[in-house]
């Protein structure tokens, strides 16, 4: 999914219905919503942050990666319906490195962090320990988590809408945030390191991402089975876009608000 601007239809070869349509159009409101246009993004991908600030975010963003294998697993355990299983089940799989623990997404995060630190002259000072002793978790990062979890566990077809959400915004937040890490690209001695050590952004703005938007439509396509089930889709989806927005912008708050050193 490179798609920002123009985004075109998901895959040319996927025949919708009219409900997948609705569905889908909904989908593409994420890239008018607060949670891809927000301070966060502007911060990150506008300028060089200090360490400190850095930690602000990876400490936040981190937790959030680190929750998603357990939402996603609340997501699973909370419906009978097969074919949503299957398709929630392959996300968590590719989130989980497809098996391998070095290649767990939230696992790859770490590695690019703990090697910016060290090319920002602190050591070892991005190490997860060390960002999770000196960093304190925003009260907006557990509400999103938290609210995940409820979306994801009460009703199927809100959950199945709070999925939507999640993985239509993803390929543009991962494009942010690459961007923004690019701009400490000049700190490695080499550019291919450089991109070696951008595996975890990498992992999402090739294909992954990609499938994660096609089975989150087809899932929520499961549950999108009357009117009023189409609206608890619409419901899931725009408060998830809200937590987001929310999360990002308590980022950012708390980045203007650390001192620079
Ligand atoms: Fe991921």
């Amino acid at each position: 999914m490179p798609i920002p601007s123009s985004p075109t239809s998901v895959e040319a070869n996927f025949h919708t219905d009219p409900v997948t349509d609705k569905l889908e159009a909904l989908a593409r409101t994420v890239y008018t919503s607060g949670a891809l246009n927000n301070h966060f993004y502007e911060l990150w991908t506008s300028g060089r942050l200090t360490p400190r600030q850095i930690a602000v975010f990876a400490r936040n963003y981190g937790e959030f990666n680190r929750a998603f294998p357990e939402v996603l697993a609340v997501m699973i355990s909370s419906t009978r319906n097969v074919c949503a299983q299957a398709e929630y089940a392959k996300t968590l799989y590719s989130e989980m490195g497809y098996g391998n623990p070095g290649k767990v997404h939230s696992v790859l995060f770490d590695s690019w962090l703990v090697e910016l630190g060290e090319r920002l002259g602190i050591g070892q000072g991005f190490k997860w320990i060390e960002i999770e002793r000196e960093v304190n978790v925003l009260p907006e990062t557990y509400a999103l988590i938290e609210g995940e979890k409820r979306l994801y566990g009460g009703d199927n077809a809100a959950g199945a809408g709070a999925q939507l959400a999640l993985e239509w915004q993803a390929y543009t937040m991962l494009r942010k945030l690459y961007d923004g890490a690019a701009l400490y690209k000049p700190l490695w001695d080499a550019e291919d390191a450089f991109h070696e050590s951008c595996e975890y952004f990498y992992a999402h703005i090739g294909a992954t991402e990609k499938e994660h938007k096609v089975e989150s439509l087809q899932a929520a396509r499961q549950f999108a089975t009357s009117e009023s089930s189409l609206k608890r889709v619409e419901e899931g989806f725009n408060e998830h876009l809200q937590m987001f927005e929310d999360f990002w912008n308590a980022i950012a708050r708390e980045i203007n608000s650390t001192r620079p050193h």
